[in-house]
């Protein structure tokens, strides 16, 4: 059984996790919101000075969490890509030259693997064929999963990711970043009925979405109407239901079509309790399993990096420490 030690600093959260075979030692999350809220984005050099501060201070944490010492970690891991160059740098190279430094192996693990893996965290024998639906702040991906490193995308965003929508709206609003979490409490006392919004690409015939148009429909939305406390409840519950009925209608079409019959659900948007809620009703009307990312896995973390790494691992794949970080690695 081996101990993984696995860092994720691909964007502003800095993260470090220990697994030992599929048990969770410890996982420690440091987020830089407070430093990047106000400019209502993630600033790359403010991110990669913030990661290395927290890094040395996790990677501590997390050996005393868990009760281990640096020489008892058989793996050390990172995350490689896709992220920002200057911040996944902070993570691969400590991973490097902690592995260098003890005759190690190194495991560069993609960010969206640790993703994609995440909801079959504790206690899944295999990974199930599935159809997986990632959405982050960075990504919206439909990809066809028959195993561990055998993905084909099927579907993609043509323009904003689906978090990114959820930023950018929320930032029109005047509400704080990251804005998933923001609309989706204001949404809950608004009327998702109130404002019809486009659902962009729901017929286009294929598995890519599209968020841009929703969002200028809001842009647009804002500028003629007053905004009162009503208001935004209502928008924010409009703008989530068009958003969710997309994700929702092109996942369940694409895992019928490729015969699959699990979905899957992760990312930051994951977090979402109305997408999670009305895909797994959607999936049960099908009569497909439904299987979503815990929670505390969804926002970027070191655990699904960790865990990712063990199913590579197992499944025989290393690293070399000469390998490069890739800001824009690919999944397949
Ligand atoms: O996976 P993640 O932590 O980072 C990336 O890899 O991008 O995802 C962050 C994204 C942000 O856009 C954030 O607004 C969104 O996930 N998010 C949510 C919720 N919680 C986080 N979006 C909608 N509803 C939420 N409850
Ligand atoms: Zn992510």
């Amino acid at each position: 059984m081996s101990t993984i030690l696995a860092l994720e600093t691909s964007c502003d959260e800095t993260a470090v996790a220990i697994l030992r075979g599929h048990d969770l030692l410890a996982s420690e999350v440091a987020s830089q919101n407070f430093a990047h809220e106000p400019y209502g984005g993630v600033v790359p050099e403010v991110a990669s000075r913030n990661h290395l501060v927290h890094a040395p201070r996790l990677l501590a944490a997390s050996l005393a969490a868990a009760g281990l010492a640096l020489d008892d970690v058989d793996v050390f891991a990172a995350t490689s890509g896709p992220g920002l160059a200057s911040s996944l740098m902070i993570g691969a190279s400590l991973a490097k030259g902690l592995a260098l430094g003890r005759s190690k192996p190194y495991l560069a693990v993609n960010h969206l693997e640790g993703h994609l893996l995440s909801p079959f965290f504790g206690g899944a024998a295999q990974i199930e064929p599935n159809l997986s639906l990632i959405v982050s702040g960075g990504h919206t991906l439909l990809v066809e999963v028959r195993g561990v490193s055998d993905y084909r995308i099927l579907g993609r965003t043509v323009d904003d990711a689906a978090g990114e929508a959820f930023d950018k709206v929320a930032k029109m609003l005047g509400l704080a970043y990251p804005g998933g979490p923001e609309i989706e409490q204001h949404a809950r006392s608004g009327d998702p009925a109130r404002f019809a919004f486009p659902r962009s690409m729901l017929d286009s015939g294929d598995y890519n979405f599209s968020f841009s148009g929703l969002k200028t429909a809001v842009r647009y939305m804002l500028a003629k109407r007053p905004n009162g406390e009503a208001a935004v409840a209502d928008i924010c519950a409009s703008f989530q239901a068009a958003a969710i009925d997309v994700l929702i209608r092109k996942t369940v079409a694409a895992a019928r079509s490729r015969g699959l019959r699990l979905v899957t659900l992760s990312g930051g948007v994951s977090c979402n309790g109305e997408l999670r809620t009305r895909l797994k009703n959607e999936c049960d009307r099908a009569r497909l399993a439904f299987l979503a990312a815990l929670p505390s896995l969804s926002t970027d973390n070191a655990a699904m990096i960790a865990f990712a790494a063990a199913w590579r691992f197992e499944a025989g794949f290393v690293s070399s420490v000469t390998d490069e970080i890739d800001p824009n690695l690919a999944l397949a």
